[in-house]
């Protein structure tokens, strides 16, 4: 009797043991039908990005104290691959890189993270987050069932792994992070390349499992995400997906709050309330984990942003603002939003809702738990008209395109159309003295300079630049003979250059001859034009300028930028010149840029003019200056209004890409929040420069004395430049 008690004693105590080792160190997070679980809480999460490197290190603990007081449980972040490895094997942590400062940061705050280890991130970031070196590994071809890009990928995803492990930060080690993400919408692409991609997906869900990280991994927009992991959507509005098993909760990775802009497109805007009815209806059909993409979007600084001219601004319309103000009344009417669920949570965690049928439009879900919580949220789905429902013996006024929520299933203490937040008017207010400028002028290279390229034919640009510049060179030279008939007739040849993109400059014999560029979605340029050219060798140069790289689509990789031809002269006597198989010369980047103008120590090499002297309007011209940190907290911006096209830095710091020569087309009407929400709908500045004012986060800033340095492209009147403080 004894023994069997003492066997049965020590069965017990390894059933127990091997209960909390499993749990303690596995089960932390776990998740089921209804929803993920912490601890064994059940949760409805509220989540929102905000990418570490689309602000300072000094701007991070602010975003993520008014990502709290709006009511998120979670701060979702991608990795950034090429910010972190910028060559192979070298890797960077510093300064907007310092995830892990970043992910401490949200862990102290009380929150929890969401780690999108991607690497490959979409997110309108250069190259989709991959480093540009590694489209130059042998064999290498992206997301695809590659063995080249499989060791590049699971090396950075160990790396990254590793290195939260190291420092404790995944939920069962007592960190925040309670889900990973791999890859990033990879079923569309799966979908069309078939066989390898499906091979692929599978090899990523094993690599991720077998990282051993002790949470969730996600696959978002993949339907076919393999056990144990969870798939997701991304969208304006995902009420009605389904994840791929009934054991698997369902998450709404991307809610986007607003839309990207682009070069030559007005400014996205997502009304507050089609956002709520957006969030709450997700909520009513079973969701129980939201993130808002973007919380807060920030700034494409340097040479970040990615192909097909996205702007240097990442605002979004977020609920916080590209400088870290609040968006109000986004922010204001989600923080109100998020009030109402959470009373609605004990409801909404423990059972599936019933829902009554009013008819076409309006609805009402209904939560009632075995313990007696019960939640209601009343839908009226018609994007025009009010509606009157009657539910439990009361009848409730809905007004279009919006949803009631009832934590106690008899008192409003919500609707997503009706506003009570603040609303907020951006002004952006001049501050300081008039800036001081001096100019230097950028130079046409000679083909005999010591760092130039001499082949034949046309180069891909980034295969030559490897993208450590936005410009190349492209020289020649074109003989012509004395007898041409155009040299009389005065009927001056045409030179057509066809590019890949993004823009392009042309000078003959050093004189500038035109610009062009690609638009918003088609990168692709031709110049056409009568040019001026002299019996003998004349000068054709090109600068060929490239606007960050694609981000996305199926092999995005193989994208060209560049002068790929042809390359014609028409009107000589021999009709036709095609100079495509010629001798080309290449040189990368700019003199400016090899002289370091953007720094004191540099611009020191060039005699700078001033006073009359100042170039006005002229092409590729470096402006500096030096100006004080305008007074107060107020974030600075710097208004580029009386500029085209260039690259800013302030002390030595690279503010971004700008380009208010470029001005938005587009319709920007009125704006209902009622109806299907698309990114097309309630734009703004039509007409006005896509971007004006970029920002010049304070912690880069000087008391005085900052060195302020402009390149301008096109030409541009730098006295028109000024400082401004942003308010709301
Ligand atoms: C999603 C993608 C994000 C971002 C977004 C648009 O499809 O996952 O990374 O690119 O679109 O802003």
């Amino acid at each position: 009797m004894w023994k069997m008690l003492k066997i049965n004693n020590i069965l017990l105590f390894i059933v127990l043991v091997s209960f909390f080792s499993c749990c303690t160190v596995k089960a932390t997070v776990s998740y089921d039908g209804r929803s993920f679980l912490i601890n064994g809480q059940r949760k409805i999460l509220i989540s929102g990005s905000i990418h570490y490197p689309r602000s300072t290190p000094q701007m991070w603990p602010d975003l993520i104290q008014k990502a709290k007081d709006g009511g998120l449980d979670v701060i979702q972040t991608y990795v950034f691959w090429n910010v972190h490895e910028p060559s192979p094997g070298k890797y960077n942590f510093e300064g907007r890189g310092d995830i892990v400062k970043f992910i401490k940061l949200v862990k102290a705050a009380g929150l929890y993270v969401h780690l999108r280890i991607g690497p490959y991130i979409c997110a309108e970031w250069n190259l989709g987050g991959f480093p540009v070196w590694l489209k130059y590994v042998p064999g290498i071809e992206f997301r695809t069932d590659n063995e080249p890009f499989k060791v590049a990928m699971q090396g950075f995803v160990t790396k990254i792994v590793n290195l939260m492990k190291s420092e404790n930060l995944f939920e069962p080690q007592g960190g925040p992070i309670i889900m990973s993400q791999i890859e990033n919408e990879y079923g569309p692409v799966e979908w069309e390349i078939g066989a390898p991609g499906k091979a692929y997906t599978k090899w990523t869900a094993d690599m991720a499992v077998a990282q051993n990280t002790g949470v969730p991994w996600v696959m978002c927009k993949q339907e076919d995400a393999p056990d144990p992991i969870v798939d997701s959507c991304n969208g304006f509005y995902c009420e009605g997906f389904i994840p791929n098993k009934p054991y698997k909760p369902k998450m709404f990775t991307e809610v986007w709050t607003g839309w990207y802009t682009q070069y030559g497109g007005p400014a996205p805007h997502r009304p507050a309330e089609d956002l709520a009815f957006a969030v709450a209806r997700f909520i009513h059909n079973n969701g129980s984990f939201f993130n808002y993409y973007m919380y807060h979007g920030g700034t494409n600084f340097g040479r970040t942003a990615s192909g097909l001219f996205v702007t240097t601004t990442y605002d979004y319309d977020a609920p916080i603002d590209e400088y870290g103000l609040l968006n109000e009344p986004k922010w204001g009417h989600l923080r109100d939003l998020h009030k109402a669920i959470n009373q609605c949570e004990p409801a909404l965690v423990s059972t599936y809702p019933t829902v009554i049928w009013y008819g076409k439009n309006q609805e009402a879900h209904v939560f009632k738990s075995e313990s007696g919580d019960c939640a209601a949220f009343l839908s009226n789905y018609d994007p025009t008209y009010s509606a009157k429902v009657t539910f439990q013996n009361v009848q409730y006024d809905l007004p279009p395109w919006s949803i009631s929520i009832l934590p106690d299933c008899k008192t409003v203490v919500y609707n997503t159309a009706k506003v009570s937040a603040p609303s907020s008017q951006v002004k952006m207010t001049p501050v300081g003295d008039q800036l001081s400028w001096q100019s230097y002028i950028d130079e046409t290279p000679s083909a005999d300079d010591s760092d130039a390229l001499e082949m034949n034919g046309l180069w891909e640009q980034i295969n030559v630049t490897r993208d450590s510049s936005d410009y190349l060179w492209y020289l020649t030279d074109v003989n012509i003979g004395s007898d041409e008939g155009f040299l009389k007739s005065g009927q001056d040849p045409l030179l057509t250059v066809v590019s890949a993109g993004h823009a392009l400059h042309v000078f003959i014999n050093g004189q500038p001859s035109g610009i062009v560029y690609g638009e918003l979605d088609n990168p692709k340029i031709t110049y056409s034009s009568n040019v001026k050219l002299r019996a003998g060798i004349n000068k054709i140069s090109l600068l060929s300028v490239a606007v960050g790289l694609a981000n996305v689509g199926v092999h995005f990789e193989t994208w060209n930028t560049g002068v790929l031809g042809p390359i014609t002269l028409q009107g000589l006597n021999e009709r036709t010149r095609d100079l495509t198989k010629q001798k080309w010369t290449y040189k990368v980047g700019l003199k400016g840029e090899s002289l370091s103008l953007n720094t004191v120590s540099g611009s020191a090499s060039v005699e700078w003019a001033e006073g009359s002297l100042l170039a006005q309007k002229q092409p590729l011209t470096w402006y500096k200056t030096s100006f004080s940190t305008p007074e107060g907290n107020d974030p600075v911006a710097i208004d580029m209004g009386s500029m085209g096209k260039g690259q800013i830095w302030v002390n030595g710091e690279n503010i971004g890409r700008h380009w208010p020569g470029y001005i938005a087309k587009g319709s920007c009407g009125d704006c209902s929040y009622g109806g299907t929400f698309t990114e097309k709908k309630c734009q703004r500045d039509c007409g006005q420069p896509s971007q004006r004012w970029y920002h010049i986060p304070r912690s880069w800033l000087n008391p005085s004395q900052n060195y302020l340095v402009v390149f301008e492209e096109w030409g541009g009147d730098a006295t028109g430049i000024t400082l401004v403080r942003r308010t709301r």
